[in-house]
């Protein structure tokens, strides 16, 4: 049974700071405990992007904060980047290696008999938006990717493709359709997993089972009016646990902090 772990919004500050009264780094670093405490058995994880709170207004030392507490894993860590990342600054201290052949945070990983697909959704530079976007280099990429697999696919990227009827759709991913489009070319995409708009989801949409996990930073109530008010909440933080064999995939909600205070 392949398991793995699926963490988002991760929101990490510098020293001594926090983000909306959180401090995001002590947060996470909880989030490291519990999986070395209880997911032991799990393969690899996953860091489904927003790495830093402020990355793309060109913060660097959470970066290097997230470094030592990925460290502290036992396991492999493969890492996309959100709408608060830096491309750059990522690669300038994770590695160039981090990207893939699309210029991109993009990934292949395998393991027992699934492909799992990162995809980076980060639109960079002058026209920098909170909205997601992949390019059609990263669409042809992710094409070959699921034409040269034959067995179950899960793909995680950081933004929502999914509408969701609320507010958050306001940074959707750009196209989603072209996006659903390609992934319909497979036969057997198991899960798409998001992290980005801070709060739990499950909808199927052309046929493929989209998936949203609440992350380390704040979550929010869920208002269907689009233009009622949003609370930030304190919590829960979640992770999702991703369970896959033949015949099923699975996705549990771990909560690893507790609490639904509204914050001020
Ligand atoms: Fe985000």
């Amino acid at each position: 049974m392949l398991k793995f772990l699926v963490l988002s919004d991760l929101h990490l500050v510098d020293e001594n700071e926090t983000s909306h009264g959180l401090d995001t780094h002590l947060r996470m670093q909880k989030a490291v405990d519990w999986i070395n405490a209880y997911h032991k058995d799990a393969d690899f994880c996953v860091l489904a992007g927003d790495l830093a709170d402020v990355g793309f207004k060109g913060a660097t030392d959470p970066y290097h904060r997230l470094k030592a507490l990925v460290d502290q894993l036992d396991m492999p860590c493969h890492i996309t980047i959100g709408n608060h990342d830096n491309r750059d600054t990522f690669v300038s201290i994770f590695g160039e290696d981090r990207r893939a052949e699309t210029g991109c945070i993009d990934k292949v990983v395998d393991a027992k008999g699934y492909r799992v697909i990162l995809l980076d959704s980060v639109v960079e530079g002058d026209d920098h938006s909170h909205g997601g976007q992949l390019s059609q280099r990263q669409l042809d990429w992710l094409e070959a990717r699921l034409a040269e697999h034959d067995g179950p696919v899960v793909v995680i990227l950081h933004h929502h493709a999914n509408p969701l009827h609320v507010r958050v759709d306001r940074i959707i991913l750009e196209d989603g359709e072209a996006f659903a489009k390609v992934l319909k070319t497979h036969k057997d995409v198991r899960q798409v997993i998001a992290g980005h708009v801070h709060f739990t989801s499950c909808g199927l949409w052309h046929g493929i089972p989209f998936t949203t996990l609440a992350g380390n930073h704040y979550n929010v109530t869920v208002p269907l009016e689009v233009s009622a008010k949003v609370d930030r909440l304190w919590g829960p933080a979640q992770m999702a646990v991703v369970l896959g064999n033949a015949d099923q995939t699975l996705v549990h909600f771990d909560n690893y902090l507790e609490g639904n205070a509204v914050l001020g």
